[in-house]
């Protein structure tokens, strides 16, 4: 399972970088709101940092500004992939760019019949929302489950399952045992994911014992 991290602030990406666990990164315009900073230069200090794809989201909602915006910002590096929302506009918009060889992340998607149109679309990517489904009571992991199911019984679907909305570790562990291709991670959930008590109170007893041995393997 690849993780990417769903994110646009710099430090914590440089940080999250350095343990070798992040295959791409995932913003939309509320994260690159939040990041205070201009779209076009951090997408692209970004694309320098992760190697994988790096979304970055159109914000016009029509099909012509769309392709325009998802040009501009397929320009800034090789890496980027256009995200579009799961709109008539948007699966247009995916058509054109995945037939000019750019990655798309189609995102907003709520249902398995949203997911077969991206999939005929040509993205590279959808991204279901499982915790914003959860959060209006309904199980946002069933529509990985309906999505993996449905993209198995077509090998010629390329379109890879990113799991999105992620809140905590057990939507990870729930989504990998589905065999969802990506998990777009927050920073806090992958710096969960290493946590066990049992770890720390391993680690503590062993290294206690170490320490009576008065030994040191370095010499
Ligand atoms: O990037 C899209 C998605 O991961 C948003 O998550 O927590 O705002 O529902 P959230």
């Amino acid at each position: 399972m690849k993780f990417f991290i769903d994110s646009a602030d710099l430090k914590e990406l440089k940080d999250l970088a350095s343990t070798g666990m992040v295959d791409g990164v995932t913003t939309n315009p509320s994260l690159i709101a939040k990041s205070g900073r201009d779209m076009i230069e951090v997408i692209g200090e970004i694309c320098a940092i992760v190697d994988g794809p790096v979304s970055a989201e159109v914000t016009a909602t029509d099909h012509a500004t769309m392709l325009a915006e998802g040009r501009k910002l397929a320009g800034i590096a090789r890496n980027v992939a256009v995200k579009v929302p799961l709109t008539p506009d948007g699966l247009k918009t995916c058509r054109v760019l995945a037939d000019e060889g750019t990655q798309v992340n189609v995102t907003l998607c709520f249902s398995p019949a949203q997911a077969i149109l991206a999939a005929k679309a040509g993205a590279a990517f959808v991204s279901p929302f499982v915790g914003r489904l959860d959060d209006i009571g309904t199980d946002g992991m069933q529509l990985i489950a309906d999505i993996v199911e449905i993209y198995d019984a077509y090998p010629a679907i390329r379109t890879e399952v990113l799991v999105a909305s992620v809140r905590h570790p057990i939507h990870v562990v729930a989504a990998a045992k589905l065999g969802a291709h990506v998990a777009t991670l927050p920073p806090n959930v992958l710096r969960q994911m290493y946590q066990h008590p049992l770890t720390d109170k391993g680690l503590a007893a062993f290294l206690a014992d170490w320490q009576k041995t008065g030994q040191s393997i370095l010499g």
